[in-house]
């Protein structure tokens, strides 16, 4: 599965796709990442990427013309199923949406800036908006990489052990259970009995009451229906 990220900050989001599971993932040749700088891009000589609004208004608005070429040059190398712009007024990421999109083939993500960015962008070339909560960032980068990570982690082959995401808290709309490591009892904090019984059929009994107790007191909602 490729994603191409376009945005202003390349640098910011280096780090995230540089450890543990995304780079394992890139490295084993399951996930390609490929973020580019939009302001290569850019058409004038100051390379800006952004303008005044149209109409007046506080805080610029990142232009159509850098976004234009850059979408434009990437779509004449592949095609892409979803052009996605992270943004606080889409719908919030949830764990069935990561699903879907983990079945995809090529995956190209806007990030903006500023005040946002003309929506000429978005009726033009988006084809699906992200929110990851209720509250603004600075930019789309950090979505972008939530959004990367909760999408590859799920792709056959990328953790090691396949039935870990499978038993993630939302795959099966209940919550993780508690779990516990060595020591057994640490200063009188003990470890359930049950977990150090050996009995395989009672744990995973114990597990799953366990995980329907958590979700009703902390996320009912997940029960509704
Ligand atoms: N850009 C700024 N805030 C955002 C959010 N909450 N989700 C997605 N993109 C964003």
């Amino acid at each position: 599965m490729r994603f191409d990220i376009i945005t202003v900050l390349p640098g910011l989001l280096e780090s995230p796709f540089a450890h543990s599971i995304l780079q394992r993932a890139q490295k084993k040749g399951i996930a390609e990442i490929v973020v580019h700088n939009l302001r290569d891009y850019a058409t004038n000589k100051q390379k800006s990427v952004d303008d005044y609004p149209y109409g007046g208004g506080s805080g610029m608005v990142m232009s159509i013309e850098p976004f234009s070429k850059c979408i434009e040059a990437l779509k004449a190398e592949r095609e892409y199923d979803e052009i996605i712009f992270m943004t606080p007024d889409g719908p919030t990421l949830n764990q069935t949406m990561a699903n879907s999109l983990s079945c995809l083939g090529n995956i190209m993500i806007l990030c903006g800036h500023y005040k946002g960015i003309d929506q000429r962008i978005r009726d033009i070339y988006v084809t699906k908006e992200i929110s990851i909560g209720d509250y603004v960032l600075s930019g789309g980068e950090l979505p972008a990489a939530v959004l990367v990570d909760a999408i590859v982690r799920l792709i056959p082959g990328v953790l090691n052990d396949e039935t870990s995401a499978l038993s993630d808290s939302f795959q099966g709309e209940l919550l993780d259970a508690p779990i516990y490591t060595r020591p057994a009892d640490w200063n009188g904090h003990k470890v359930p009995d049950i977990l150090l019984s050996g009995h395989e059929a009672k744990i995973n009994e114990w597990r799953h009451e366990q995980a329907l107790l958590r979700t009703q007191k902390r996320r009912p909602d997940l029960l509704a229906d």
